[in-house]
């Protein structure tokens, strides 16, 4: 399985925050947007990861991420020299990608809530020709909207209809078959000038090849890709954060629990930000004598859950 998170764009919806950097970069709460999706990638195992971006903003997320050893994955950088739709990613991919199944995130997408592990591991392992996840919005017509019949099938799919047959959002989460590919080649440009994710997965729908996740009720998914979007997604991660003691998207957590980095490299990497609630929380997490009987105590914690029923 391969990995594609999308971090183009030129953020002209958060400008002007956006003139001198790049959306994905700017904070949410106490680190950089594109930790969030990154993490999702990495709890599901996927450790072969494209970034895709412009020039000018591939050497930034290079500072911020390197080649992704530090979480003990692999990141891999392409530009994308104008935003011609999220399809595109996977023209762009098509090398990167090859034979393989592939998982795209959108880079301002945040999913956060207690099983999303297993379920986005399940959906992973399961996975036969397309996923897509569905959560339930107040806005469904700034969305792709995904309406179902009363047995829970998809009939059909539309991209931001000014009259939603449904609330049921598509999230910017989908998992392909290596033939996303082809497909994200003959999409036609809708009227925004782009080529459209939901033409894509309907495509998939009409060869009865589309599975729909739905997130519960009590699940977190947000975009920050508006000034209201990022503060109360920074809200939400800073309230979470200090009610539970966890860090949501902390890679080095993640990449420590997963088995990819040692004890020491964390400790080391929480030293290096030591002034910040950040690092203190890579030392705490380091110095821990007794790991498996801290978890314990505390209810199911999601990293832990996956390792131990690997
Ligand atoms: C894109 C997709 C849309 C999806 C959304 C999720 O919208 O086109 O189908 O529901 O991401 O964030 P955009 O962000 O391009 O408006």
């Amino acid at each position: 399985m391969k990995g594609i998170i999308l971090a183009g764009g030129s953020g002209t919806r958060l400008a002007p925050s956006t003139h001198g950097v790049n959306k994905h970069l700017l904070a949410v709460y106490d680190k950089p947007m594109i930790y969030y999706p990154l993490s999702v990638l990495m709890l599901g195992g996927i450790r072969d990861i494209l970034i895709i971006s412009t020039a000018d903003d591939i050497p930034r997320f290079q500072k911020v991420l390197g080649d992704g050893s530090a979480f003990g994955i692999r990141l891999h950088y392409m530009e994308q020299a104008d935003p011609n739709g999220i399809p595109e990613a996977f023209i762009l991919a098509e090398d990167f990608i090859g034979y393989d199944d592939v998982t795209l995130i959108l880079g301002d997408n945040i999913f956060y809530g207690q099983g999303f592990t297993s379920l986005f591991r399940k959906a992973l392992k399961n996975h036969q020709h397309a996923t897509i996840f569905g959560s339930r919005v107040k806005d469904p017509e700034r969305f792709g909207v995904i309406a179902f019949d009363d047995n829970q099938k998809v009939i059909s799919l539309e991209e931001k209809p000014e009259d939603p047959k449904s609330d049921f959002a598509a999230a910017g989460l989908y998992i392909y078959d290596y033939r996303a590919v082809q497909i994200a080649k003959q999409l036609p440009y809708s009227g925004r000038g782009e080529t459209e994710i939901t033409d894509l997965n309907r495509e998939y729908l009409k060869w009865h090849q589309l599975e729909v996740q739905l997130l519960g009720r009590g699940f977190a998914w947000m975009d920050a890709g508006t000034h209201e979007a990022l503060f109360e997604a920074a809200e939400f991660v800073k309230i979470t954060q200090q009610r539970q003691g966890f860090k949501i998207a902390c890679l080095e957590e993640i990449a420590y629990y997963m088995g990819y980095i040692s004890r020491e490299t964390l400790r080391q990497k929480g030293e290096s930000m030591k002034k910040t609630d950040y690092g203190q929380y890579l030392i705490e997490i380091a110095n821990r004598k007794h790991t498996e009987q801290y978890w314990e105590t505390i209810d199911k914690n999601p990293i832990l859950e996956l390792v131990q029923n690997e």
